[in-house]
C-alpha cells in the first residue's frame, strides 16, 4: 500500500476481530508515533497501554456519556450503529492506548504541544492501518473524568484514546469535501 492508498482506505473501525495484535506489528506502530515531526524535535508525546481495570472503568464513563446521544431520535443511524458497537467492549478491541500531550514549558509548546501529540496519533493510525490494523480514535479520553481513569500527571493533555484490532466490519467512507472549498489563495 503507498501513502495515498492508506491515507485513502484507512477508515475508523468500531467492531473487531478478538485476534490480538502481535507485538512486533504494536512495536511499528508506537515507532510510528515517534518519527512524526515536532517543533525543535521535541517529541511531546507520552503513551499509556490501557489495562483491563481501566478500560473496564472508561467503558462504564463511555456508556454513561453516550445514554443521552442513543435517546436522541435524530441520531443518523451510521453514528447509532458505531456507538452500539462501542458501548460492547469499545467493538472487543483487543488493544488500547491512550496519548498524551505533555506539559508545556513556553508559548509555543503551549500551542504546538497537543497538535504535535495529534500528528504522532494519525502517524500510529496510518502505519496499524498499512498493517492491517484498524483502529479508531476515540473523544471520550477528553471527558473530565477520564483523567482520573487514566491516572492522567498535572499539565498533561489526553489527546487520544485508540482502540485497536483486526476489523471485523469496515464502514463505508463518509464523504469529503474537497479541499477547493476550503482554500484561500493570498496574493
Ligand atoms: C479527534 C477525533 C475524535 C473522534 N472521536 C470519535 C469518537 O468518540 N467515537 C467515534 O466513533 N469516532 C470518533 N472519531 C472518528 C471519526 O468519527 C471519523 O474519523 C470520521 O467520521 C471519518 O471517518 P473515517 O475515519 O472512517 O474516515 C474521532 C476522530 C477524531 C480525529
Amino acid at each position: 500500500m503507498n501513502t495515498m492508498e492508506t491515507i485513502q482506505t484507512r477508515r475508523s473501525i468500531r467492531k473487531f476481530r478478538s485476534d490480538p495484535i502481535p507485538e512486533d506489528v504494536l512495536d511499528n506502530i508506537f515507532n510510528a508515533a515517534v518519527w512524526a515531526p515536532s517543533h525543535r524535535n521535541s517529541q511531546p508525546w507520552e503513551f499509556v497501554i490501557i489495562g483491563t481495570e481501566t478500560r473496564a472503568r472508561l467503558l462504564e464513563l463511555y456508556q454513561t456519556v453516550m445514554e443521552p446521544v442513543l435517546s436522541n431520535p435524530d441520531l443518523p443511524e451510521p453514528a447509532r450503529k458505531g456507538i452500539m458497537n462501542l458501548k460492547e467492549d469499545f467493538g472487543g478491541a483487543p488493544f488500547m492506548t491512550a496519548i498524551m500531550s505533555r506539559p508545556p514549558q513556553d508559548h509555543l509548546e503551549k500551542m504546538e504541544n497537543l497538535p504535535t501529540a495529534a500528528v504522532a496519533v494519525q502517524n500510529m493510525c496510518l502505519a496499524a492501518w498499512e498493517q492491517g490494523i484498524g483502529s479508531v480514535w476515540l473523544s471520550i479520553g477528553g471527558h473530565p473524568a477520564a483523567g482520573e481513569i487514566l491516572q492522567v500527571k498535572e499539565g498533561y493533555q489526553v489527546v487520544a484514546v485508540l482502540a485497536m484490532g483486526y476489523p471485523e466490519a469496515i464502514p463505508p467512507a463518509p464523504p469529503r469535501e474537497s479541499y477547493k472549498n476550503r482554500l484561500t489563495r493570498l496574493p
